[in-house]
């Protein structure tokens, strides 16, 4: 049986993220969709579509969601690309949306809750937020892709983050780029 992945994309740059991490996981996981109107935003000016067959997508008001609750068992969920905004909400337990609520239920019932953080630079602020989430027993991670695969384009350079994500969640792909030596 597929895993069940969720994956919330909130209002930060880097929406291509959020666009690979969707095409790495079709049809190797049931995936469930969390999209902020702010990434919804972000999306159309940095030109990535999000298609009705990446994924079953819900309403980020509707709390009432299956996902909202704990009971909703999956194998992970990632934030891609996650907003301070919404890192801070997580490391607070401050949940007033679907895609907060359900990283909060992903947490307090223990499974995979990665966080790829996009922003530069971070403030104490934001590097204390990160520690609590990590804490709490969230992966983190930023959007910083290696260049020892000599990447010749932006989907190389944002398929090396995706493998990690990948890789946390315990998924098979072909993406290279492992480092193996000079
Ligand atoms: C074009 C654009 C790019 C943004 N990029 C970032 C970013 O890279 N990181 C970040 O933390 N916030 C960024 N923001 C600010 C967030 O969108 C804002 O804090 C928003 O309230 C996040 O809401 P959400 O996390 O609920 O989607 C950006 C906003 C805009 C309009």
């Amino acid at each position: 049986m597929n895993p069940r992945i969720v994956v919330g994309i909130s209002g930060a740059s880097g929406m291509i993220y959020a666009r690979r991490l969707l095409d790495h996981l079709s049809g190797k996981a049931e995936v469930h969709v969390i999209i902020t109107p702010v990434a919804r935003e972000i999306a159309l000016h940095e030109r990535i579509r999000f298609e009705d067959g990446d994924g079953i997508f819900h309403s980020p008001e509707d709390l009432a969601s299956p996902v909202a609750s704990g009971s909703f068992r999956h194998d992970g969920m990632v934030i891609a690309p996650c907003s301070m905004k919404t890192l801070s909400a997580v490391s607070h337990g401050f949940t007033p949306n679907l895609l907060t609520r359900a990283a909060d239920v992903s947490l307090k019932e223990r499974r995979r809750c990665i966080l790829l953080l996009r922003e530069n630079p971070f403030s104490r602020i934001h590097l204390e937020n990160m520690l609590r989430a990590h804490d709490a027993g969230a992966v983190i991670m930023t959007a910083s892709p290696p260049f020892y695969h000599r990447p010749e384009d932006i989907t190389s350079l944002v398929d090396a983050v995706v493998a990690r994500i990948l890789d946390h969640l315990g998924i098979e792909h072909s993406i290279g780029g492992r480092w193996e030596g000079y």
